[in-house]
C-alpha cells in the first residue's frame, strides 16, 4: 500500500492559550480532492494554515510525499509542492495582476504552470496583466490568487474559501476551472462554509466542528442530512 500524500495526524493549534484544533487527522491520496466543511470558527483556515507552514506544529503531526514537514516554514513547505489561496485572497494591492502571479512562480518549482499557461486558463487576466490587482473584480482578484498558487507548481493545492462574497455565476465558473486543475492530477483541500461546489468536486469530506472532525467519508456515501447533523451539532 503506497503511503498516502498527505497524512495529517493528531493535529493540535494553539492562538495562546486558546485552542484551536484538537487532535485532527486526515489523509489525502495522491490527486485526490477533499472538501473541508463547517461553520465560521471550527478551524478550517487553522488546518490549511498549519498545512502551509503558516502556524508551525510538531513535525510528525503533518506528513507531505513521504516527509515530516509540521515544523517546517512556508518558504520550504511551498517548495515541497504545497500552495496556498489564503482566505481573502492577500494579494499585493501594489503590484500588477501578472506582478502577483509572478511572485508564486519565484522558487521555480519545474512543472507546467507558467504565466501563459495562467493566462491560458484566466484568459481575462491575461488582457489584465498589467493592471492593479485592486482594479480587478472580485472573481478576477481570486482567479489571481489561484493563478499565483499555481505558479509554484504544487502537487497539493489548499483553497480557503474561494467562493467566500463572489456571485453564484462565478462560483460555478472558478470551480469549473478548479475541476480542470485537479483533472490535471493535482490534488486539493478545499474549504468552504458552501457545501454544494464543495461537495461537487471532492473524493472524500471532513465537517469540522470546533477544531474537531465531526464526519468523516467519500462524498459520494455521506449524505446531506449527515453533512447537516454535522455542520450543526444537531
Ligand atoms: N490569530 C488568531 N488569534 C486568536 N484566535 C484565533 C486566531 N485565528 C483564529 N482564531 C480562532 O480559532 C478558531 C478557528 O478559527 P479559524 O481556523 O479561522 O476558523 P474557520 O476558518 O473555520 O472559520 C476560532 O475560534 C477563531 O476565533
Ligand atoms: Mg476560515
Amino acid at each position: 500500500m503506497p503511503e498516502p500524500l498527505l497524512r495529517v495526524a493528531a493535529l493540535d493549534a494553539h492562538y495562546g492559550d486558546f485552542q484551536a484544533l484538537f487532535g485532527l487527522s486526515m489523509t489525502l491520496g495522491q490527486g485526490e480532492v477533499a472538501a473541508v466543511i463547517g461553520a465560521n470558527g471550527a478551524g478550517k483556515s487553522t488546518l490549511l494554515n498549519a498545512i502551509a507552514g503558516l502556524i508551525r506544529s510538531r513535525a510528525d503531526s503533518i506528513r507531505f510525499d513521504g516527509q515530516d514537514i509540521g515544523d517546517e516554514p512556508a518558504n520550504r513547505v511551498v517548495a515541497r509542492g504545497i500552495a496556498l489561496v489564503p482566505e481573502g485572497r492577500r494579494l499585493f494591492p501594489s503590484l500588477s495582476v501578472e506582478e502577483n502571479l509572478l511572485v508564486g512562480g519565484q522558487l521555480h518549482r519545474p512543472g507546467p504552470w507558467t504565466l501563459g499557461r495562467i493566462f491560458e486558463l484566466f484568459p481575462v487576466l491575461g488582457e489584465r496583466r498589467r493592471q492593479a490587482s485592486t482594479s480587478l473584480s472580485g472573481g478576477q482578484q481570486q482567479m489571481v490568487a489561484i493563478g499565483r498558487a499555481l505558479m509554484s507548481n504544487p502537487a497539493l493545492l489548499l483553497c480557503d474559501e474561494i467562493s467566500l462574497g463572489l456571485a453564484p455565476i462565478i462560483v460555478r465558473d472558478i470551480y469549473a476551472t478548479l475541476r480542470r486543475i485537479v483533472a490535471g492530477g493535482t490534488a486539493a483541500i478545499v474549504v468552504e462554509q458552501d457545501i454544494g461546489q464543495a461537495l461537487a468536486i471532492a473524493d472524500r469530506v471532513y465537517c469540522l466542528q470546533e477544531g474537531r472532525v465531526a464526519l468523516e467519508g467519500l462524498a459520494g456515501q455521506v449524505t446531506r442530512a449527515d453533512i447537516s447533523a454535522a455542520y450543526f451539532g444537531v
